[in-house]
């Protein structure tokens, strides 16, 4: 990738396209191409069709996704299949017509079996059933993987999946209806430590979760897409932190960052979700990357980012 190639950055108001944005532009790249979701939308075929052939991108980073957490998954899963296959299905196929270089894919931890054996390895993909509550994204996800490796096989085109565990970081989505598990935490735990109230926090905690921040995914992606072919890697690759922490260690990280003394109730009628879920990022380290952001000095940023976006609003 050369410092004057096109880039186009799909999601790039999302948390990772803002940070895949940040960072090429910290780099050096030049002609990074970002539209909004009503400039385009990425479900409609003819329209990213249309600009596919315009702009002709020479490099994808495909960022834009639904996704939330549990409660978000398990209610509008036809909503999660719909706009993740119809949005990959239009990127990757538009990305072979027009001649796209490199296309980095995102797909998630979430695509491995419920019971995959820990740390999770890239060949147990489609070794065992998904966890119920968000089979929807994973299936879109897989289908998403399958379209770049047979495009790969049939086309020789260069379409490299990633799987990154967690994330979290600046511009993270707070909406508690939406959010992931650990942006969620924050929200609560700040909203209860200005209001003098306690939180209560779902499943019993005993859950493990890997974190990575959303800078560190952003330089992994960067580094793939600077250094790595999918045919050396096996077309799919693990992006993860390496290490696991309880959901109910992690409400302790938390609430010690932002100050929050008054403890947590657990609501056990609420789904704990997958019990374990660590990627082995070996594949990435041999190549010669490692994540760089501990957890809790990477919370305490989401935390500022979160007080500058929103501190007076849920305060
Ligand atoms: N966050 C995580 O923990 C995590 C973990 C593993 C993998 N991932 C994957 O990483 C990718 C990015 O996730 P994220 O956390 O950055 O999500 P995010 O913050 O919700 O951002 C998603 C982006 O996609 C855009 N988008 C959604 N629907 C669109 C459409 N129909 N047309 C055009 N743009 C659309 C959104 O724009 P609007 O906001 O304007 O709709 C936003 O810019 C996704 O594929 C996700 O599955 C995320």
């Amino acid at each position: 990738m050369k410092k004057e190639s096109t880039i186009y950055v799909t999601g790039s108001s999302g948390l990772v396209g803002t940070a895949v944005c940040r960072k090429l532009k910290e780099k050096g790249y030049t002609r990074v191409i970002t539209l909004s979701h009503s400039d385009l939308d990425l479900t409609r075929q003819s329209d990213v069709e249309e600009f596919f052939a315009a702009e002709k991108p020479e490099y994808v980073f495909h960022a834009a996704g639904k996704v939330g957490g549990i409660y978000a998954n398990a209610t509008y899963p036809a909503e999660f299949i719909f706009q993740n296959l119809s949005m990959a299905l239009n990127v990757i196929h538009s990305s072979y017509r027009n001649g796209v270089k490199k296309l980095i894919n995102l797909g998630s931890s979430c695509i491995y079996p419920k019971l995959a054996p820990q740390p999770m390895r890239e060949e147990y993909l489609l070794s065992g059933p998904l966890e119920p509550t968000n089979e929807a994204y994973a299936v879109a996800k897989i289908a998403a993987i399958k379209l770049c490796i047979f495009y790969n096989r049939q086309y020789g085109t260069e379409f490299l999946s990633t799987m990154p565990t967690n994330l979290y970081g600046p511009g993270d989505n707070y909406d508690l209806s939406g959010s992931h598990v650990l942006p969620a935490m924050i929200r609560k735990i700040h909203e209860a430590r200005v209001s003098g109230s306690r939180v209560v926090l779902w499943g019993d905690g005993s859950p493990f979760r890997e974190f990575l921040y959303s800078e560190d995914l952003a330089d992994a992606l960067i580094f793939l897409m600077e250094n790595c072919r999918a045919v050396d890697i096996g077309d799919v690759i693990n992006i993860g932190s390496g290490k696991e922490i309880s959901i109910r260690d992690l409400s302790g990280l938390i609430a010690g960052v932002l100050g929050y003394k008054n403890g947590f109730d657990w609501d056990t009628s609420k789904p704990n979700g997958t019990p374990r879920k660590l990627l082995d990022i070996s594949r990435l380290k041999n190549l010669g990357w490692v994540p760089k952001m501990d957890l809790k000095t990477g919370i305490g940023h989401a935390y500022k980012d979160f007080l500058a976006r929103f501190g007076t609003r849920h305060a």
